[in-house]
């Protein structure tokens, strides 16, 4: 099983990333294959509107980061995104890859079907629970299976590093990771080549 994780900051490695990884490492102990991608290596253009996907599986346009991507999704078991909270929601990179997975996933029905996904985000000080609703909405409208923690999955930093000294949000981040992979576990003879 594996699942891939989603980093939509601007800034590579940074306390988007950290959280990402909180995650992973309980999802490792687990047993999952786990594969992070930085959008900041990546430049992802927003969706252009024109359907041309309909019966593609793919985004017609192969010009940028999104289809290799979009292939990644399709292909993993479960779907983590992460965000940094860029003025009170998720940042540009992550709205981009929404918009086009988003339409992708809505005229190809089911390519999403039954994945175990989550969201977490980033945040300073304001905006953390937008931007993880606006990342479950995009889950929720696609036949997803939605994982949660104990409370909703933001982690408090501005600085790098400064999410790890948040420990109520670190816990939850290992939480929703042995969530998540408690729902791997469980799903997955059920819903093998899902
Ligand atoms: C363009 C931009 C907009 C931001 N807007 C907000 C905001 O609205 N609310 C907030 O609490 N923090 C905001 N921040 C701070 C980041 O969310 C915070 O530093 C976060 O930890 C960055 O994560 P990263 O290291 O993964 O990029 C903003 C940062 C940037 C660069």
């Amino acid at each position: 099983m594996k699942v891939i994780g989603i980093n939509g900051s601007a800034r590579k490695d940074g306390n988007t990333a950290l959280i990402l990884r909180l995650v992973f490492d309980e999802l490792e102990s687990a047993g999952v294959e786990t594969e992070l991608i930085q959008l900041a290596d990546l430049e992802i253009a927003p969706c252009r509107g024109c359907f041309s996907c309909r019966g593609k599986s793919n985004c017609v346009f192969q010009d940028d980061g999104f289809c290799s991507v979009m292939e990644k999704m399709i292909a993993a078991d479960g779907i983590l995104l992460g965000s940094p909270v860029y003025s009170a929601d998720v940042s540009a990179k992550m709205k981009a890859l929404l918009e086009r997975a988003g339409v992708v996933a809505a005229v190809n029905p089911g390519l999403l079907k039954h994945k175990v996904c989550a969201a977490v985000a980033a945040v300073r000080r304001g905006g953390g629970l937008a931007a993880v609703d606006t990342m479950n909405h995009f889950f929720l409208n696609k036949e997803m299976l939605l994982v949660g923690s104990t409370y909703w999955n933001m982690v408090y930093g501005r600085e790098i590093g400064d999410v790890l000294s948040d420990a109520e949000g670190v816990a939850n981040m290992k939480n929703l990771g042995r969530n998540m992979a408690w729902l791997l576990e469980k799903t997955a003879a059920r819903y093998s080549g899902r």
